[in-house]
């Protein structure tokens, strides 16, 4: 029963959307495991391009169930337009499958976070704005609202009744207007009469998809760079963007993940507050961000730019064990030279090799560089690492070794076909248990599995 996780390696925005759009081909199901309307991924097929915010990115294929797992947060009208939005480019939405335990992102929840922001002036986080940390927030606090809640007004008064009064105090603390219990339960029970036929008991059809041995992709959001546990907190998303969290979010134990693929690019993005250490803030930058379009999907927000960071590179090929990497974006480094690679940091006067889990002390790091010769030749139309620059090739195989992982695709353009498909090798396959009555006659055989998975064999 083979999962895979497609998880981002570094801030976000490393090119998810393309990845799972090309591996989506071969499985049955994709699975969006955590975030909400915040993330933003493209998928371009010939000339058409698909923005995604809540839709995983196999949608595009009619042969996959999309499923929004329980650990999402949806934003149920913003979850509406982007279904009308595909049916109306002629994509069929009816196997969108949404958690009935998936939380509902409210307007105050939207309100609130924008408000934060404004108050934490030059402390803010720099966030989408959609709502995400409140949403999450009051998930933990027990005041939430989850998708199956809209199905059942009485049920939604309830909830609503139980959860206004304590949000109307943040409110009014934060000067804004009050929500009213009747407003927003015709509000959430129209969302609910729409999407009735897309809320479904999500862990039910992944574990039944396993089950039958179809393959499930498993897609992550923002990056293990924004993760709430293993970022650079307080500069982070709410949610656990790594591979863990497609655990709890998908409704997967650990032992049903095959394969977790890590994706990258060739050179660093963040947007929103936070420590950056190989920020450029010159020309080099700017090319890069304009030629690799390094504006926001959901907030058209210029990102940062910076070289390629192999000390969270290590962290996160640790914390996802990350079996395999997908490289993005290779094709914008064209024309750039020399091509700089962090590969430790100085920080107070002492090398640092490992992430540090402070902000304070990522903003105090210095980046130790190897520097890399360039490459003029643009690569678009490259489809084997054989045809790629010597230069481009000896850059990859330095990204390989920090990693310490195959890069197994390379991308050197937005396209599905611009991809080239280096060392591929089909997803692993766990060795099946031994019969039922073998396992009970021998203990001992049952942790054949278990040691089988961990050994990636
Ligand atoms: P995601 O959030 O991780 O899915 O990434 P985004 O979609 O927000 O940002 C990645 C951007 O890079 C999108 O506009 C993609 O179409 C584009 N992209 C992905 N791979 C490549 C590539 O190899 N080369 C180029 N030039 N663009 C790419
Ligand atoms: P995808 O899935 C890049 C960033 C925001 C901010 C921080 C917290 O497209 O890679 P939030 O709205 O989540 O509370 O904001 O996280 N952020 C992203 N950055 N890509 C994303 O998603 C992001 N989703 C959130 O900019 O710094
Ligand atoms: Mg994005």
């Amino acid at each position: 029963m083979p999962a895979t996780v497609i998880v981002g390696l570094q801030w976000g925005d490393e090119g998810k959307g393309k990845t799972t759009d090309f591996l989506a081909e071969q499985v049955a199901m994709v699975v969006r495991y955590q975030g909400g309307d915040n993330a933003g991924h493209t998928v371009v097929r010939g000339d058409e391009v698909f923005k995604l915010h809540l839709v995983p990115s196999g949608v595009l294929y009619p042969h996959i169930t999309s499923v929004i797992g329980s650990g999402v947060v949806v934003n149920p009208a913003r979850l509406i337009d982007e279904l009308e939005m595909l049916t109306s480019r002629g994509i069929d939405v009816r196997r969108v499958r949404v958690s009935r335990a998936a939380h509902a992102i409210m307007p105050y929840h939207v309100a609130l976070d924008r408000s934060l922001e404004s108050r934490l002036g030059d402390g803010r986080v720099g966030t989408t704005g959609r709502g995400i940390g409140p949403a999450y927030g009051d998930r933990a606090w027990r005041l939430g609202l989850r998708m199956e809640d809209l199905l059942e007004p009485p049920i939604l008064r309830e909830r609503l009744a139980r959860a206004l009064p304590e949000k109307n105090v943040l409110l009014a603390a934060h000067g804004l207007p009050a929500a009213d219990v009747d407003a927003l339960c015709d509000l959430a029970a129209g969302w609910g009469a729409r999407l009735r036929d897309h809320i479904d008991d999500t862990t039910t059809l992944v574990q039944d998809a396993l089950a039958r041995g179809d393959h499930v992709l498993l897609e992550g959001a923002q990056g293990t760079l924004l993760d709430l546990d293993h970022g650079s907190y307080p500069y982070v998303t709410s949610s656990n963007p790594v591979a863990g969290g497609a655990c709890t979010g998908g409704g997967i134990g650990p032992l049903q993940v095959d394969e977790v693929m890590g994706v990258m690019k060739a050179y660093a993005t963040r947007v929103g507050a936070g420590p950056f250490p190989t920020e450029l803030e010159d020309g080099v930058g700017e090319g890069i961000a304009e030629r690799g379009h390094e504006y926001g999907t959901t907030t058209g927000r210029r990102r940062r730019v910076g070289w390629f960071d192999c000390v969270p590179l290590r962290h996160a090929v640790a914390v996802n064990s990350v079996s395999s990497i997908m490289l993005n974006k290779l094709d914008i480094l064209s024309g750039v030279d020399p091509v700089r690679l962090c590969v430790g940091y100085t920080i107070d006067g002492r090398r640092v090799d490992g992430w540090p889990s402070s902000a304070a002390s990522l903003a105090r790091a210095t980046p130790i560089y190897e520097e890399f010769a360039g490459w003029d030749e643009p690569i678009h139309a490259v489809r084997s690492i054989g045809g790629l620059p010597a230069n481009a090739r000896r850059y990859v195989t330095a990204l390989e070794e920090h990693a310490g992982v195959a890069i197994v695709l390379l991308s050197v353009g937005p396209e599905r076909s611009q991809t080239i498909e280096r060392a591929w090798r089909p997803m692993r396959h766990r060795p099946s248990l031994p019969p039922a009555g073998e396992r009970r006659a021998s203990p001992a055989r049952a942790a054949g599995p278990t040691t089988a998975g961990m050994g990636h064999a």
